[in-house]
């Protein structure tokens, strides 16, 4: 069956802000007293906003209401907007990515985004992607997050391709999961790229070709 079609994640596929959701949640956690750290922070990559949240807390040594964890996702929530409205701009556009799909529209392949995260409208109208893709979905259009294939399912359903003939860039093990769940290929990249599940990997968009995922 050949690839019609790629589905993107966003973040620390298309654009870091990988970087700027790990200074938000470390900032709280600092707050609050929890350790935290960039090895707990990669099992954040590809979840929603409330169970990244529950992740850090399995470190915390006191307990928290369901509204005051409300409150803490929403003040980082907060915290990650303020990195985003002063320092993205398209130069956090990841390496390869333009080329990347340049090739991809050269060879009539449609794209779309599958994000978890809420925040996807803004950040891709910040980096000048609001027209790029053919279709997108994200955190404001599903109930359940990676590993489950519902955002990808969704993104399949609105470009009309069958899901085993798309291909998913990802570079968290919850979204490989969520992909293959799909019945979907999976180009693992990033923090990812060591996923023996993938059938395609590299370091970076940089490091390979779309004809290589193509055939
Ligand atoms: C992406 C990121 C996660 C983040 C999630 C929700 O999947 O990889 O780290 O927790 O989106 O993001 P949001 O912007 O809605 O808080
Ligand atoms: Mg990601």
């Amino acid at each position: 069956m050949p690839i019609t079609a790629v589905i993107f994640d966003l973040d620390g596929v298309i654009v870091s802000t990988d970087e700027f959701h790990y200074q938000g949640w470390q900032r709280l956690a600092d707050e609050e007293g929890i350790p935290f750290d960039r090895h707990v922070n990669e099992r954040l990559r590809g979840v929603s906003r409330m169970e990244s949240l529950e992740i850090i807390l399995e470190r915390a040594t006191r307990t928290y209401t369901a509204a005051q964890r409300e409150a803490m996702a929403t003040r980082k929530n907060g915290y990650y907007r303020e990195l985003l409205a002063s320092r993205l701009t398209a130069a956090d556009i990841l390496p390869g990515v333009d080329n990347f799909l340049a090739e991809l529209r050269r060879c009539g392949v449609k794209t779309a985004i599958g994000s978890s995260s809420r925040n996807s409208p803004t950040i891709l109208r910040m980096i000048g992607f609001d027209q790029t893709f053919d279709a997108t979905a994200d955190g404001n259009d599903i109930t359940r997050s990676k590993p489950d294939p519902e955002v990808f399912l969704l993104a399949a359903s609105r470009l009309g391709v069958p899901p085993m003939s798309c291909l998913v860039v990802e570079d968290a093990e919850a979204g490989v999961t969520a992909a293959l769940a799909a019945g979907m290929r999976v180009l693992a990249v990033g923090s990812a790229a060591g996923d023996s599940r993938a059938q395609y990997r590299a370091d970076s968009l940089a490091a390979i070709s779309a004809a290589t995922v193509l055939t």
